[in-house]
């Protein structure tokens, strides 16, 4: 793990309370691969004390194509992320990471569906794009894993839909869900999932319920199902034991840290998926 100050790049909205940070930050850029994250905090504050946990949007290559910095996609929901919603470009922010496990390996698969609920997106862009093989990460060369990605990505209204021009410049269908109908499928995106079954395996990333929700119908319907876990993190790396979850192991239960062990977890081995 990497603990370096970065400067902002640039800081512009996406979406309703929603914003893009581009870090510029060599080393981190080049080492982290998708479905990892970093810790961010604000130099010279102690409220809040402690850093916050964001995942891998994408990383930003330069004219030689070389990774020189990070793009983070946040909402809007505290202390930190209002504070960060107010960084300039040239601004200083203290960046940690890579963090965490990332995606985990896939089996050449004909298609994978990539399942986002609320921000829970962030992950899948670089995902996406490492699947499709344009572009390596973590100082691997690109690697076709599989031909098709499709994102189901379901928000509470459309104001909050951020960044989908960027997963179709990249290659994926997008297929939008919206709890108020007003934009996509009218409902929940586990519930599109269930009418339209789309070919697995499904990589989710969203709040609890969703993952609940996703978790058991890949269960009902023998999918393969990884899901990148949301729980809130104290250290971010392994120290606290603020962020545990329970898996089950051949012995039974055990817990384990979901900034070190995860954020990406087999659902088969979760207990939220029953
Ligand atoms: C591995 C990982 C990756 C993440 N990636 C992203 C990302 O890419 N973009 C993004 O916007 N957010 C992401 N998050 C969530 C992000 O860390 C929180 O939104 C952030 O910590 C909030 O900080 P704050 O100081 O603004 O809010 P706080 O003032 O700390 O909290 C505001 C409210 O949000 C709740 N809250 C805080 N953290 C979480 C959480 N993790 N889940 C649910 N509720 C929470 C608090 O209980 C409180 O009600 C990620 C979390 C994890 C663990
Ligand atoms: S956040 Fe401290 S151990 Fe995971």
């Amino acid at each position: 793990m990497l603990q370096r100050t970065a400067t902002t790049v640039e800081n512009v909205p996406l979406a309703e309370r929603t914003f893009r940070i581009r870090l510029h930050v060599p080393e981190i850029a080049a080492a982290i691969r998708p479905g990892q994250f970093v810790m961010l905090r604000l130099p010279g504050t102690t409220d809040p004390l402690l850093g916050r946990p964001f995942a891998l949007y994408d990383t930003v290559l330069d004219n030689q194509q070389r990774p020189v910095a990070i793009d983070v996609v946040y909402l809007v929901v505290g202390k930190m992320t209002s504070l960060l919603a107010e960084i300039h470009e040239g601004e200083a922010i203290e960046v940690w990471g890579p963090l965490g496990n990332g995606f985990l390996d896939l089996d050449q698969p004909k298609q994978v569906t990539l399942v986002a609920g609320g921000i829970g997106q962030t992950p899948f862009l670089a995902y996406a794009r490492q699947l499709l093989g344009q572009r390596g990460y973590g100082g691997d060369p690109a690697r076709h894993i599989t031909p098709k990605v499709t994102l189901y990505y379901g928000i509470r209204t459309a104001k909050l839909a951020a960044g989908v021009e960027d997963f179709e410049r990249a290659g994926a269908s997008v297929h939008l869900a919206s709890d108020d109908g007003s934009i996509g499928h009218h409902g929940f995106v586990t519930d599109q999932l269930r009418n339209e079954k789309p070919p697995g395996p499904w990589i989710g990333c969203g709040p609890e319920p969703m993952l609940h929700a996703l978790m058991k119908l890949a269960k009902e319907q023998g999918k393969t199902c990884h899901v990148s876990l949301e729980t809130p993190m104290a250290c971010g790396f392994g120290v606290c034991f603020s962020c545990v979850t329970k898996v089950k192991t051949p012995d039974g239960w055990d817990y384990k840290r979901v900034c070190v062990e995860g954020p990406v977890f087999d659902a088969a081995c979760l207990e939220m998926s029953g």
